[in-house]
């Protein structure tokens, strides 16, 4: 079974990625999509998306981090994938799946879904500027309006030599709204002779048992999921393996998560960023436990790091 953060924008950067692997459970992790649209980026922009470059491409915990690249040009798209694995990617994985109207009116994201061969030409660029053992791996949604292409964009990407293909299991027009739709990944996977790693809506352990039984597989993605309850995936092989693992308690997640988080943040970037971004987690993590619900409230109108730190601590007592 292999489980992998999905990659959301502004939510799982380096530091995400870093006290979500320590964790433990995740086998990897995907940058933040990188937008190539004029020119091949800049080293410093490979390294500001993905720090984790200049450690093998690795987290600490040793999980491996796939670069996304996100744009329509396939030959601005492979001279970037040739850069990002020279740069020690350990893979490039391309987003077919963002619905954003300026990335989508841009000629990115969802938007080649319409016509699927686009997915194959580009995929078939990388490939061929890269060594051969390089990984590619394609993450894409179930269409654009509607459905009726799955099985076309599940071959293009197959058939172009992607090593992985992850299904975000809803069209374009869905966007977020429940339920994914999973049956349309066993249809996708029927076709196609490569791993097919479901996503969308894998809340629980209950919902992965429910995922697998409906799409057939037993890969997953969890994006938001992962965000709201971090030790997730590691719950999710204890139920499979059958072996012992009590969920992580609220004081644990404060201690080993939520606390590094705030500190770590500040130190990747600054004070304000920090600020937003613990005010962000705590309200996914209110998803799973009702404290950090209270604590979102208490923090929510803060202006400092220290004041943050200062509430969650008095939330233990
Ligand atoms: C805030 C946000 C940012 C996202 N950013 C990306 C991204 O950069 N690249 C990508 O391929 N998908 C992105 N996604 C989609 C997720 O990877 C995932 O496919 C989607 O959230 C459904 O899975 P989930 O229910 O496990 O969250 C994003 C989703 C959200 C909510």
């Amino acid at each position: 079974m292999f489980i992998s953060i999905a990659p959301m924008e502004g939510v799982f950067d380096f530091v995400t990625r870093e006290l979500l692997t320590s964790i433990g459970g995740y086998d990897q992790c995907v940058t933040e999509f990188i937008r190539v649209t004029t020119q091949l980026l800049p080293d410093k922009v490979y390294y500001r998306y993905c720090p984790e470059l200049k450690t093998g491409g690795l987290t600490k915990s040793g999980v491996p981090v796939f670069v996304q690249l996100l744009g329509g040009d396939p030959n601005l798209l492979a001279e970037n994938a040739h850069k990002a694995h020279e740069l020690g990617a350990p893979g490039i994985d391309l987003n077919f799946g963002c619905p954003a109207k300026t990335v989508n009116r841009h000629d990115g994201g969802a938007t080649l879904l319409k016509n699927p061969e686009r997915l194959f030409n580009i995929i078939s660029k990388i490939k061929s500027a890269l060594p051969e053992d390089a990984t590619v791996t394609s993450k894409v949604r179930l269409g654009f309006t509607d459905k009726s292409l799955c099985k076309d964009i599940a071959q293009a990407s197959c058939s172009a030599g992607a090593a992985k293909l992850t299904v975000h299991a809803r069209t374009k027009v869905e966007g977020y709204k429940p339920p994914a739709h999973w049956e349309y990944i066993a249809l996708m996977k029927d076709n196609v002779k490569l791993p097919v790693v479901a996503n969308g809506d894998i809340w629980s352990v209950e919902d992965y048992l429910r995922c697998v039984e409906i799409s057939g597989c037993k890969d997953i993605a969890l994006g938001r999921p992962a965000f709201a309850k971090p030790d997730l995936a590691l719950q999710i092989k204890a139920a499979i393996n059958k072996t012992d693992n009590s969920p992580l308690s609220y004081k644990q997640i404060i201690e080993k998560q939520f606390l590094p988080f705030g500190k770590m943040s500040e130190d990747y970037k600054d004070e304000k960023f920090a600020i937003n971004r613990s005010k962000q987690w705590s309200k996914y993590l209110g998803r799973t436990y009702p404290e950090f619900e209270s604590l979102f409230q208490t923090i929510k109108t803060e202006h400092s790091l220290e004041a943050i730190r200062q509430h969650t601590l008095n939330s233990l007592n």
